[in-house]
């Protein structure tokens, strides 16, 4: 099959007036369908820009990304929100949620934001689904900051998951979280893969999150400095990725 995502010797450089920055250099990558990534490195590094890159959020000054077969990079900026708003769904760290808006209004707003009627039975249905999948039933009137942070990441999780997109993209999506629950967002986003088919894409800078994945990017300095395939593990036991990272000196 060929890969859902691919990055062709991609680049970003921010242009700022006291000098430019090369936030990603030269970076190539494949993601096969229904494969677990993740993207580890420092603070700096570049993980965001490249999976803004990779979605379709932001183009590279130069090179390519390939999205489900189209080469959403020279796609017109209208045409790029299309297919990124078909095939990806994103986390974010800071939830990124609507304060005025209630949790079923935010998990509505991926057909909202299509032209849709979100309240037509399937979409409906999709939403109630979407919310029961992350244990928020009766939660759908709370609004955002009536919400735990855990509660929170899980609507914007609800959010990314509701049109059932092919790739799930997640930005440090337990960084807000404490320990017991980022690991429910990391099962989810593990579910949502080994249950579910999707691609997932995580960025971290944390072994312990970057050990659900099949196989772990380490990012340094805008550039890839190594890939650690990892294998598909039920138990994401982050003993082997940290075995590896010092075998090479990170
Ligand atoms: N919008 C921007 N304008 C200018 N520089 C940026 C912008 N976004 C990120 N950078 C710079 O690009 C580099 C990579 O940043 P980022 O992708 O956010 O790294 P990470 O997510 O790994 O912390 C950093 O030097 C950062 O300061
Ligand atoms: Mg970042």
């Amino acid at each position: 099959m060929p890969p859902i995502l691919e990055a062709r010797d991609v680049t970003k450089r921010y242009r700022l007036g006291a000098g430019d920055v090369d936030a990603v250099r030269g970076v190539s990558l494949a993601v096969e369908p229904g494969e677990f990534a993740a993207f580890m490195g420092p603070s700096g590094s570049g993980k965001s820009t490249l999976l803004h890159l990779l979605g379709g959020l932001d183009r590279p000054t130069s090179g390519d990304v390939v999205l489900d077969g189209a080469l959403i990079s020279r796609l017109s900026d209208d045409a790029a929100t299309k297919l990124r708003r078909e095939k990806t769904g994103f986390v974010f760290q800071f939830f990124n949620l609507v304060p005025l808006l209630s949790v079923w209004e935010n998990v509505a707003l991926p057909f909202t934001i299509a032209g849709e009627d979100a309240r037509r039975a399937e979409h409906a249905a999709a939403i109630r689904a979407a919310l029961a999948s992350v244990d928020l039933a009766g939660k759908e009137r709370n609004r955002p900051d009536q919400l735990s942070a855990g509660e929170q990441q899980r609507v914007a999780l609800a959010r990314a998951l509701v049109r059932r997109p092919a790739l799930l993209l997640a930005d440090e999506p337990t960084g807000n979280l404490d320990y017991a629950t980022g690991t429910e967002i990391l099962d989810r986003l593990w579910r949502s893969c080994h249950e579910g088919g999707q691609t997932v894409v995580l960025v971290t800078h944390d072994a312990k999150a970057a050990a659900y994945a099949d196989r772990v990017y380490v990012l340094r300095d805008g550039s890839l400095r190594d890939e650690i395939r990892l294998g598909r593990r039920e138990d994401h036991g982050a003993a082997p990725l940290i075995a590896r990272l010092a075998d090479l000196g990170l």
